[in-house]
């Protein structure tokens, strides 16, 4: 045998033999669509559910790429004695609404739990993960987001202080659901909720994970948003396609923030390859929250085919500046002003190879060409998102 034949067979044979995430299917890029949590929360209906796919046919976001109809917690019944799990009154028929769903060009996400009951106190798949996985594949479910709840409260029980058995009794939970999803045989996107316990990042996308959390929930907030966002830095590299960090879902159009500062949210993830779940009331969006969620310019940078995580290249106090490299050797740039007023950053930034290109400001859609002398200047709580054209 040969020096290199040995050393492959060396690698093939300490390469993990679990599951992975590419055994799982879409999220080539990031995955976009709706979610029913930041504004319906546990209010959320059946009625909402289709007035959000309507809402996204008619807008014209589904057409933009925001595909997935996801229903959070307190959809969850009580299981027969079979433990068969079945729907609350307010969702009658969880397959007709499927039905519904997919007559309209989008896919149907929902929500469970490792633990025995969901973070809102409703029925998890605590030791009927398979079964669950099969009601979701009958119902037609697309999506599934896993949410750590009172299994947080398994795991201190029965690990206490033992880091090690902690982390692998959460690993164990969620690839066990993985397993249940490919038995299945339905695909679904597989979304990790845990708040980035146990570094997920680096364990994930082995154990079966589309996206996981990285943080606690995101508030509508300008500090709890930019804390949760910009603390994503450093994680760029455990991002690609198939596998994606997750700052939580978009809080554009709730009303917590203003206008730019809602330009900032939607830049950000966009240069972190964030999902975009939308999660604001989709039948009642102004004008302007329209604007932001549909800039077809800052989706194709979320959405684009490389699938690199941007990354911050420099920072002073409260300005910020990261990079993301695109497909075709292109790059997107964002001036990101995190201060009380506005700011002028140096023309001469040496970490920047940007002088002299063509450059579309993605916000305002007008060409620019940074030629040194002229500062870069970006009011409070601002963007100015750019990019190589
Ligand atoms: C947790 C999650 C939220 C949401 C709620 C539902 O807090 O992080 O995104 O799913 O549970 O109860």
């Amino acid at each position: 045998m040969t020096g290199s034949w040995t050393l492959c067979l060396i690698v093939a044979l300490l390469a993990p033999m679990g599951p992975t995430a590419q055994d799982s299917p879409a999220s080539a890029t990031p995955p976009m669509g709706w979610n029913s949590w930041n504004h319906f929360a546990e209010k959320v209906t059946e009625a909402d559910v289709r007035a959000a796919a309507d809402a996204l046919v008619a807008s014209g976001m589904r057409d933009a790429g925001y595909v997935y109809v996801n229903i959070d917690d307190t959809w969850e019944g009580k299981r027969d004695a079979q433990g068969i799990i079945h729907t609350n009154e307010k969702f009658p028929d969880m397959k007709a609404l499927a039905d519904y769903v997919h007559s309209k060009g989008l896919k149907l996400g929902i929500y469970s739990s490792p633990g025995p009951k969901t973070c809102a106190g409703y029925e998890g798949s605590y030791s009927h993960e398979e079964q669950d996985a099969r009601t979701y594949a009958n119902w037609g479910i697309d999506y599934l987001k896993y949410d750590q709840c009172s299994f947080g409260d398994m795991i201190k029980r029965q690990a206490g202080s033992d880091l090690d058995r902690a982390a692998a009794m959460q690993r164990a939970a969620y690839e066990k659901m993985h397993l249940a999803i490919l038995k299945a045989g339905r695909p679904m996107v597989y979304s990790f909720c845990q708040y980035g316990l146990y570094g997920v990042w680096r364990w994930a996308p082995e154990a079966g994970g589309n996206l996981w959390r990285t943080t606690d929930d995101i508030k509508d907030t300008w500090d709890r948003m930019t804390l949760i966002g910009f603390q994503q830095d450093g994680l760029e590299k455990f991002a690609g396609p198939g596998h994606w960090n997750d700052p939580d879902m978009l809080e554009v159009g709730n009303g917590g923030m203003k206008r730019s500062e809602y330009e900032v949210h939607m830049s950000l993830w966009a240069m972190l390859s964030a999902p975009l779940l939308a999660g604001n009331d989709l039948s009642k969006m102004s004008p302007e929250t329209k604007a932001i969620l549909m800039n077809r310019d800052v989706i194709a940078l979320d959405q684009d085919a490389l699938g690199r995580q941007g990354r911050r290249i420099w920072v002073e106090g409260p300005m910020e500046i990261w990079v993301k490299e695109l497909s075709g050797g292109k790059t997107a740039v964002a001036f990101f002003n995190r201060g009380e007023s506005t700011m002028n950053f140096d023309p001469n930034l040496s970490a920047l190879d940007l002088k002299g290109k063509h450059l579309l400001d993605l916000w305002t859609k007008k060409e620019l060409v940074l030629d040194g002398s002229a500062g870069i200047r970006v009011p409070k709580h601002g963007v100015l998102l750019l990019e190589q054209r």
